[in-house]
């Protein structure tokens, strides 16, 4: 399983360390194999990772340049970080990337070598429209997306379940994940209101590998104990 932790705009760079704190000695003193995936913000970024691995929400496309209020690809690797975040919702529906941007950004740390959690998903309108107009919306994300990228973990994450408390069935989950594995070899993840309470059960869906978490990961303990669901859900199938 992977598991992320998307903290957005949210905790300081003490928070984060006290946090981190937490988070890795609990993967340590439980033996955890699960990929965990941590993606403070830019000022949070200076850590030294022991066996979670520290992301990137953003970041512009080049080398460095004169890209006024961005980060590029030096000042990430002055932190080691090699895994960033793509195509989030926020992102393109607060910020207003475009598909256009987004597919360069994709291309460009591709071409990098990084991890890319690659995100696509609905907003409301499209889902009440039906399947065939959520399958439609959803294939336009993947405009100049190479599906095939090695690094690449896709995450579902509908716009209308993320930050509401909503989330889809489960049978609706396996209907989009079902799609996607047709598409790509790559680890699927579910994101938009996942916590303790509803952790568990998503990650034994069909086609789910993991989860992309934001508000209820902001908790170290409850981000923790999503992680030992996930530990439970691999042994349960070890004894299968
Ligand atoms: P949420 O956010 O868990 O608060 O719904 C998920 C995300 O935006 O990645």
């Amino acid at each position: 399983m992977i598991l992320c932790a998307n903290f957005k705009a949210n905790k300081t760079r003490q928070e984060t360390r006290a946090y981190m704190a937490v988070v890795e000695s609990f993967v340590s003193a439980n033996d955890i194999s699960d990929t965990i995936i941590v993606f403070p913000p830019f000022t949070a970024l200076d850590h030294d990772p022991r066996n979670v691995l520290i992301g990137v929400q953003n970041a512009y496309p080049v080398q460095n340049g004169a890209y006024t209020g961005e980060i590029a690809l030096e000042q990430l690797e002055e932190f080691g970080i090699k895994t960033i975040l793509i195509g989030h919702s926020e992102r393109r529906h607060v910020i207003g990337e475009t598909q256009e941007q987004i597919a360069a950004k994709f291309r460009f740390f591709a071409d990098q070598g990084f991890a890319i959690v690659y995100c696509v998903g609905e907003p409301l309108e499209v889902r009440e429209e039906g399947d065939a107009a959520l399958l439609s919306y959803i294939e336009k994300q993947f405009e100049g997306i190479d599906l095939s990228y090695a690094d690449l973990i896709l995450a579902y994450e509908p716009v209308w379940a993320i930050g509401t408390g909503l989330t889809p069935s489960n049978r609706d989950i396996e209907l989009l994940h079902g799609v996607l594995r047709g598409k790509t070899h790559a680890p699927l993840l579910y994101g938009g209101s996942v916590k303790v309470e509803n952790a568990g059960e998503i990650m034994a869906l069909e086609n789910v590998d993991g989860v992309l978490v934001g508000s209820a990961s902001l908790s170290a303990n409850d981000f923790c104990e999503m992680i030992a669901q996930a530990a439970e859900l691999n042994t349960e199938e070890e004894n299968n």
